[in-house]
């Protein structure tokens, strides 16, 4: 069995948030968002290797939170970059063998077990896998101040982790930087790879703004 490995990005400003601590530092349930997530992946497999990117300046403040919560999990800490393309690339370069790669948004604590399965299970199929969900809501196109409705079931929320090869996405990463890269499937994809969606869950929230905090509080609980 090859090595599993999950790069957990968390190399952002977290500005929309309006925090005085980065958002991957808030406290719920009792500790850091971040131990949260990272707890998710050794949850699904004790053995999988964690690559943690954050930028440089947190990383001494990061330390000191692994003291105060006694976090075992061991795990590589990376620094980040100023986009999330280069933050994952930093990740990358931490992995020197083959394997399956998770990359996962650190502000994602509420991934569910099943999630990270469907994900794994599909990648080891040979697939690059992303994990979505469907829209409740009805949705529409807004060009040129004009709105037009469109077919939401043509559509669909996409979440992490995002899993590949590690071959496959280090290629990918070799590509030069576009704006249009903003998630890992989108850099995959535009090497002419096919993209496989699996079901993701809907808990599993990528926390954002305030209100993101309360229902992350609730559903932890
Ligand atoms: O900015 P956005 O909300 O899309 O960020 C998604 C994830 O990517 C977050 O976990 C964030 O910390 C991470 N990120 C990063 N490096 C950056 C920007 C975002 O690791 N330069």
């Amino acid at each position: 069995m090859e090595q599993k490995y999950a790069i957990i990005v968390a190399g952002g400003s977290g500005k929309r948030m309006g925090a005085e601590i980065p958002k991957q530092f808030i406290e719920l349930a009792g500790k850091p968002i971040l131990m949260h997530t990272l707890e998710a992946f050794y949850k699904y497999d004790y053995k999988i290797s964690l690559v943690l990117v954050l930028p440089k300046s947190q990383h001494k403040y990061w330390n000191q939170l692994i003291q105060k919560h006694s976090f075992t999990i061991k795990h590589t800490v990376v620094r980040g970059g100023v986009e999330r393309f280069y933050s994952v690339k930093n990740g990358l370069d931490a992995i020197l063998n083959n394997g399956w790669v998770a990359v996962h948004d650190g502000v994602r604590p509420l991934v569910s077990q099943d999630t990270i399965s469907r994900c794994f299970d599909e990648a080891i199929n040979g697939k690059n896998v992303i994990p979505v969900m469907a829209l409740n809501e009805s949705i529409r196109k807004i060009k040129n101040g004009e709105s037009k409705a469109v077919n939401r079931n043509n559509y669909f929320l996409v979440q992490t982790p995002q899993v590949f090869s590690v071959d496959t996405l280090k290629k990918a990463y070799k590509q030069d930087y576009a704006c249009a890269f903003t998630d890992d499937a989108s850099v995959v994809e535009n090497m002419g790879y096919k993209i496989t969606t699996v079901d993701g869950n809907p808990e599993n929230i990528k926390i954002t703004r305030p209100m993101d905090l309360k229902i992350a509080e609730v559903l932890l609980k």
